[in-house]
């Protein structure tokens, strides 16, 4: 079968190529697979700033910041789904380009990007984008392994969409595999639902080396 070269938004519907996890999926290298994500939304109206339990603190982006961020990236996705997706995740010198071209990007909000300490060690990670039509884009929300399950995952979305509230938003997005179960269901509990279904196109290679 001729594998589509085109995604849902033009018109293309790719249903016999949605993947399975690539542990449980043969893929070749160079082959061509696409991964199913969800674009959600949520509305910012009346969202209030939330309240740090003891412990955390959240430090706003600033640029002698930029290894913690991509340190705490690179451990948050290992291993991880989207670093599949997206191996730059995958990579340390890949999140730290990443970290670098979202915050010189045009639209990059500081006051949605931020670190999330824990007794004063970084656990997380989040940046915030101001897409052209006037809506937040959530980028990229890690946690740590070991620091799961606490709800610093859901602290730290909710700071940076206070964030893209501050900076007069009132809605905010973000793009999630389907296969990342623990994200979707942060997301939903946020009040974030689906507008739109994508599929990402990835080549395999990055697959075979993880055998
Ligand atoms: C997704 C991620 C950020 C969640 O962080 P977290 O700190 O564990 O999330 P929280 O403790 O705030 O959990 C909030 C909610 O998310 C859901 N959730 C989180 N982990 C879950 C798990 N292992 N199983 C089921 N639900 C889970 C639950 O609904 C949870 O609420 P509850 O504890 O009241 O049940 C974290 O797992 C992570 O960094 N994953 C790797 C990177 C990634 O995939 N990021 C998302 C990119 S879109």
């Amino acid at each position: 079968m001729t594998p589509p070269t085109q995604t849902l938004e033009s018109g293309f519907v790719p249903l016999p190529l949605a993947p399975e996890p690539p542990a449980h999926s043969p893929v070749y290298p160079g082959q061509i697979v696409y991964f199913k994500r969800f674009k959600m939304e949520v509305d910012l109206t009346g969202l209030a700033d939330p309240v740090l339990p003891a412990g955390c603190d959240c430090r706003a982006w600033s640029d002698d910041l930029l290894e913690l961020h991509t340190d705490t990236l690179f451990q948050s996705f290992h291993g991880e789904i989207d670093a599949l997706v997206f191996p730059s995740l995958g990579d340390r010198d890949g999140c730290r380009s990443l970290m670098s071209s979202i915050v010189y990007r045009a639209g990059f909000l500081a006051s949605a990007t931020w670190l999330l300490l824990l007794d004063g060690l970084p656990v997380g990670s989040v940046q915030g984008i101001r897409e052209r039509r006037g809506v937040g884009a959530i980028q990229n929300l890690g946690i740590l392994p070991g620091c799961r399950r606490q709800g610093l995952g859901a602290l730290l979305m909710r700071q940076a969409m206070a964030g893209f509230a501050r900076a007069g938003l009132a809605r905010c997005g973000l793009e999630v595999t389907a296969q990342n179960e623990r994200a979707l269901q942060l997301y939903r509990q946020l009040g974030f639902r689906r507008v739109k279904t994508l599929y990402k196109q990835v080549a395999a290679g990055c697959f075979a080396l993880q055998g």
